[in-house]
């Protein structure tokens, strides 16, 4: 394992802000004003967050840079005239994103206790943090529990014990069977203080046995907008975090082209698309709004941290209904059952917020629901777009998707690509990437590749090339594990989890700077490109040389499918190489791949 357990900080002692001091959202006095806002920029808190942040962002910055290797580069006089953004995206995927993408956020957390620091500081030096289902687990967790290092949540003890979400308790059917007590009780609590539920209620509270476990009662009043109160939030050294779920119809199915893009942050709730356009306060969701202004009593606590990671996560309410059959306590399944509608991957927000919000009539702001699905179900499986509309300069895209045999093959992006030119993606921009048959075969899923490398040759994209950010692609690869676990497991031993950990550090360091020597400073080179660009400054030759080995360069694949092929560089060795030589685990995902 490569991490040595830092000294165990003491949680700073969290007070849930839930009114009622659990689950059930209670009644608050009226702030006054509207709680909605049309989406016309960014919101003036997130706003003076980030002007508090940049200055510990620019010397993060500036320390990784020095550090970086960076040859003919002068970063003192580079930073005094200019303020790379960076943005950090999180796949969905299940556990198999969250602790791949642990690993990758470990990779660049200067708090790791490894020997390795060929990315560490970056996560300090970067503004936003955004993820999306298993994403969302892993930001949403960090983010809850005061920006813990990957470190400190492993060496905790209570958290991120992944036996199965569906039997917590393992073999201790008393225990689990308390859990889900405490469970139901919980979710009738909302319901009896007059709130509709849906399956992501309890969907919401189990994944908080195992994210928010530190907290009374499993987080069951810890809420999003608290992230706010948190001492690494209010000193600003957490990037801001933010995460995706979809607007769907009920009963309809959604591509990047008609899905309606949400962002929930610790201040707001809402849509930048044309199909809503606005906000409103996480604090105050669960009041009734009639154009953005409430028509009775208001409402705190119904912003709960684990009923927004499962509502990015919502695809998973489909293994909850699966319990039925696993011979689980019988009110559990009479809850489940009772509120499982025919769309099980829906969590619904009623009273829908937005309703008359905007003066265009949208189905959503007509809607007396809102309806919320996993970030991942219009196929835009990294949540970059919130990313795009912050108009960063580089985008970390972690990409831990599963699209063939549990490997990521660029749909993620080329969804987002695509969706610049539908109406949905009118405001914004996206640097070109290929087909997925270029991706697997031009070795563009085997190792990280950056994309929009030069903004002059964006100009048929948009007039504000400079705006566009390069984008930093890094695909969950086999290094030291075979970390393409499906998507539906839910059960890790703490061996595997760690294993899974350690592949994603291996993934985003490649393998402790061993595969290439220069990795940091080529990463250096990609953030400080378009700042660069902006000033007219050329690349030294290094970073025209980091370019060559990591930008795409337009080159399209036209042949036959050359298969998977394992290798630390790239395309060499087969799947049928390591089988034949003995590795176990191989088809089941898991175990390590060096003996
Ligand atoms: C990377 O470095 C860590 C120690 O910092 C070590 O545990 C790990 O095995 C290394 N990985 C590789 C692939 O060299
Ligand atoms: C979105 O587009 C897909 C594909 O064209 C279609 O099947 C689906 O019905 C559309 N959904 C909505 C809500 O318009
Ligand atoms: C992992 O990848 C290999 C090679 O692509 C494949 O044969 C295997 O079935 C995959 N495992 C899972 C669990 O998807
Ligand atoms: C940008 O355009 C130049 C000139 O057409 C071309 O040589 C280069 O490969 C392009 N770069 C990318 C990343 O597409
Ligand atoms: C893909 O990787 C293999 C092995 O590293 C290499 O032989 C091949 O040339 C690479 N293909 C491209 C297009 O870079
Ligand atoms: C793997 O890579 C080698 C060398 O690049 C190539 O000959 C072979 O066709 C590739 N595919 C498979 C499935 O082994």
């Amino acid at each position: 394992m490569y991490l040595i357990p830092q000294i165990l900080l003491l949680l700073q002692v969290v007070l849930a802000t839930s009114p009622t001091k659990g689950y059930a959202p209670g009644a608050v006095n009226c702030p006054g004003g509207s709680l909605t806002r049309a989406a016309t920029g960014i919101n003036t808190q997130e706003e003076n967050y980030i002007t508090n942040r940049n200055p510990i962002t620019k010397s993060a910055l500036g320390t990784f840079l020095s550090n970086a290797g960076l040859t003919d580069f002068n970063v003192a006089a580079f930073l005094g005239e200019a303020s790379p953004s960076i943005g950090l995206a999180f796949s969905g995927g299940g556990y198999r994103a969250m602790l791949t993408g642990a690993g990758e956020l470990a990779a660049l957390d200067s708090r790791t206790g490894s020997k390795d620091k060929t990315l560490a500081g970056i996560l300090q030096a970067s503004s936003y943090i955004a993820g999306l289902s298993g994403g969302s687990w892993l930001v949403g967790s960090v983010a809850s529990n005061n920006y813990l290092s990957i470190d400190q949540i492993l060496g905790n003890g209570n958290l991120w014990n992944i036996n199965s979400i569906l039997d917590y308790y393992g073999i201790n059917i008393i225990s689990d069977g308390l859990m889900w007590t405490e469970i139901a009780e919980q979710v009738n609590d909302k319901s009896k203080a007059g709130f509709e539920t849906s399956i992501t209620d309890p969907w919401g509270r189990a994944l908080s046995y195992q994210l928010l476990s530190n907290f009374n009662d499993k987080g069951d009043a810890v809420l999003w907008s608290d992230i706010t109160t948190n001492s690494a939030f209010t000193s600003f050294q957490m990037p801001f975090p933010i995460l995706i779920a979809d607007g769907r119809v009920a009963g309809t199915s959604i591509v990047s082209s008609n899905s309606t893009v949400f962002e929930l942050t610790p201040y707001e709730v809402g849509s930048w698309d044309p199909t809503l356009k606005s906000f409103v306060q996480t604090k105050y969701m669960g009041t009734a709004l009639d154009g953005g202004k409430p028509t009775g009593k208001c409402y705190n606590g119904y912003d709960n941290a684990g009923f927004f990671m499962g509502t990015s996560s919502s695809l998973f309410n489909e293994a909850l209904l699966s319990l039925s059959s696993s011979g689980l306590p019988s009110f559990l399944t009479k809850l489940i059952s009772s509120i499982a509608n025919s769309d099980a991957d829906v969590a619904d927000y009623k009273p829908n917020p937005f309703y008359k919000s905007t003066n265009q009539d949208t189905t959503i702001s007509k809607a007396s629901v809102l309806n919320l699905v996993d970030g991942g179900e219009d196929g835009q499986n990294i949540p970059i777009l919130p990313l795009l509309n912050r108009n960063v300069d580089v985008i970390f895209a972690h990409d831990n998707s599963d699209n063939i045999n549990n490997w990521p093959d660029g749909s993620s992006l080329i969804n987002t690509y695509e969706r610049q030119f539908t109406s949905q993606g009118q405001n914004i921009a996206f640097p070109y990437v290929p087909g997925q048959s270029t991706f697997r075969n031009l070795n563009l899923t085997s190792k990280p590749v950056f994309f929009g490398c030069d903004a002059q040759n964006l100009t048929s994209l948009t007039e504000n090339i400079y705006d566009v950010p390069l984008v930093v692609y890094l695909p969950n690869r086999p290094f030291t594990y075979w970390s393409n676990t499906s998507t539906y497991k839910l059960d890790y031993s703490n061996a595997a989890r760690n294993a899974m950990i350690q592949n994603g550090y291996e993934i985003s360091t490649r393998k402790n700077g061993t595969l290439d020597s220069e990795w940091a400073a080529c990463i250096g080179c990609a953030i400080i490109r378009r700042e660069q660009e902006r000033l007219g400054q050329t690349q030294s030759a290094q970073c025209q040389q980091c370019f060559k080995n990591y930008c795409w360069d337009g080159t399209i694949y036209q042949g036959p499918d050359l298969g998977d092929n394992y290798s630390d560089n790239g395309l060499t060795k087969s799947a049928t190489y390591y089988n034949s030589n003995n590795v176990a685990g191989f088809s089941d995902g898991g175990t390590d791949l060096f003996k």
